[in-house]
């Protein structure tokens, strides 16, 4: 296998088995044709990139029914608030700026810009994210990012001061095009900022949830360097995230355009501490994964034995990776809570637990709730302060699998 980056041979350290796609909520009428491909991360030690060996087509995840909204998380549409401001206070300061968001979804981040009347523009392919990012006033054309979308909006809108993203430019295998479409859209002194989960922190809490088919990269610094200093772009700033269980947000421009903050060869020296260049690293990520998952089971076999109840809280992505991996079905979850209007009423990708509103888990008393939305810790810890003074119980698998008490 080659390194989609550049080129060089490249094997997976390990596989996960056949996955379904994350996102890939189903009816009962549909398990038979059910889509499934082989989950396997490889780390190429030329570029130092964390990949996938095989994903799916964009077009398979990327649809006019996506069902992710980032206005779910009460958190994360308060993170945006101060990504929008930290941006605004750096990098707006020249008349009349423009603001453009590659995978800008039902509008989060945009909104922000839009209410002080900010020119911008969201570019996003899923059909029904981005009515609903219109609906709350944020401008967004309904397309893949590439140097065509570029070329158009360069002509319509002009060039922009700054291009951001979050939690995208990890799904988009060909970042060269990516780059490409950037020096169009981009105006010289611009900067293209985005953020997305760390493999620093991935290794760290063994989050192995965070690899699944939209996810084709997770990025170090490191990484970030070598992709994009192809294409004459370099890491000036970056900045460690507590969002997504830990994240890292990256500040590029031109090369040569920009100072680069010390910060930048702090973390590549952090980077080097920790490894992550090493093969032997991911060799031991390998039985961390083996690990957990032997943990997880045995917790929720032993529940069972009990005649325990344990339901699923949160249908996430990442939960797809673990149920899939672990071979944890609706014999050991009874179902699983979840608000988004898209899920409820559908079975899981792959092992076909039932989803369920979350008004049932608030009327329900199950013995115990596996938190798969984990990264949204503390915001639904201090939501569902009655499950637990109903006698509740937490299992979390990440950083370790446990009950909490
Ligand atoms: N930025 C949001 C959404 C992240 S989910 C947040 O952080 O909450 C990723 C989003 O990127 C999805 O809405 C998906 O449709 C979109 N996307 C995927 N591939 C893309 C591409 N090539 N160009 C632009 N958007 C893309
Ligand atoms: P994600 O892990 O793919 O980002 O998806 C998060 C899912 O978690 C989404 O379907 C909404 C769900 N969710 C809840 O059900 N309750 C919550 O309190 C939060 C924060 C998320
Ligand atoms: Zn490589």
């Amino acid at each position: 296998m080659n390194c989609r980056i550049c080129g060089s041979s490249t094997a997976p350290f390990m596989s996960f088995g056949r996955m379904p796609l994350a996102n890939g909520f189903l009816r009962e009428q549909e398990f038979s044709s059910e889509y499934f491909y082989e989950l396997q991360p490889m780390f190429c030690e030329t570029c130092h990139t964390f990949q996938i060996a095989e994903q799916p087509a964009p077009e398979a995840m990327f649809h006019g029914s996506y069902p992710f909204y980032s206005r779910t998380s009460c958190a994360m549409v308060e993170h945006f608030g101060r990504y929008a401001q930290w941006v605004g206070e750096r990098y707006l300061d020249g008349r009349d700026p423009l603001v453009a968001e590659i995978g800008s979804n039902d509008g989060a981040l945009l909104e922000y810009f839009a209410k002080r009347s900010v020119r911008h523009i969201g570019i996003e392919p899923s059909a029904n994210v981005a009515e609903e990012a219109r609906s709350h006033g944020v401008k967004t054309l309904t397309a893949f990012f590439s140097s065509d979308v570029a070329e158009a909006l360069a002509i319509e809108e002009g060039k922009a001061d700054v291009i951001l993203a979050a939690n995208v430019m990890c799904h988009i295998p060909d970042l060269g095009s990516v780059a490409s479409a950037v020096d169009i859209f981009l105006k010289p002194e611009g900067v293209l900022v985005f953020e997305d989960p760390y493999l620093g922190d991935m290794l760290a809490k063994t989050s192995y949830d965070q690899i699944y088919d939209e996810h084709v990269y997770i990025f170090s610094c490191h990484a970030v360097n070598s992709i994009f200093g192809r294409s004459g772009l370099e890491v000036i700033d970056v900045q460690a995230l507590p969002t997504h269980g830990g994240s890292m947000r990256y500040v590029l421009a031109r090369c040569g355009t920009r100072p680069v903050e010390a910060a930048v060869k702090e973390l590549m020296e952090a980077e080097k501490n920790l490894e992550l260049h090493l093969a032997d690293r991911y060799d031991r990520f390998r039985e961390q994964c083996e690990t957990s998952r032997t943990q997880l089971r045995a917790l929720l076999g032993r529940l069972k034995e009990e005649g325990d109840r344990v339901v699923g809280y949160a249908a996430t992505s990442k939960s797809t990776t673990v149920f899939n991996y672990c071979e944890i079905g609706p014999d050991e979850i009874e179902y699983i809570s979840d608000t988004t209007p898209l899920k409820q009423g559908r079975f899981s990708p792959g092992m076909h637990i039932p989803v369920r509103p979350h008004e049932d888990f608030a009327a329900d008393c199950p013995g115990y709730a596996l938190l798969l939305a984990w990264n949204h810790r503390d915001e639904i810890m201090k939501n569902e302060q009655e499950f637990y003074s109903n006698g509740g119980r937490w299992i979390v698998f990440v950083p370790q699998v446990e009950i909490l008490s």
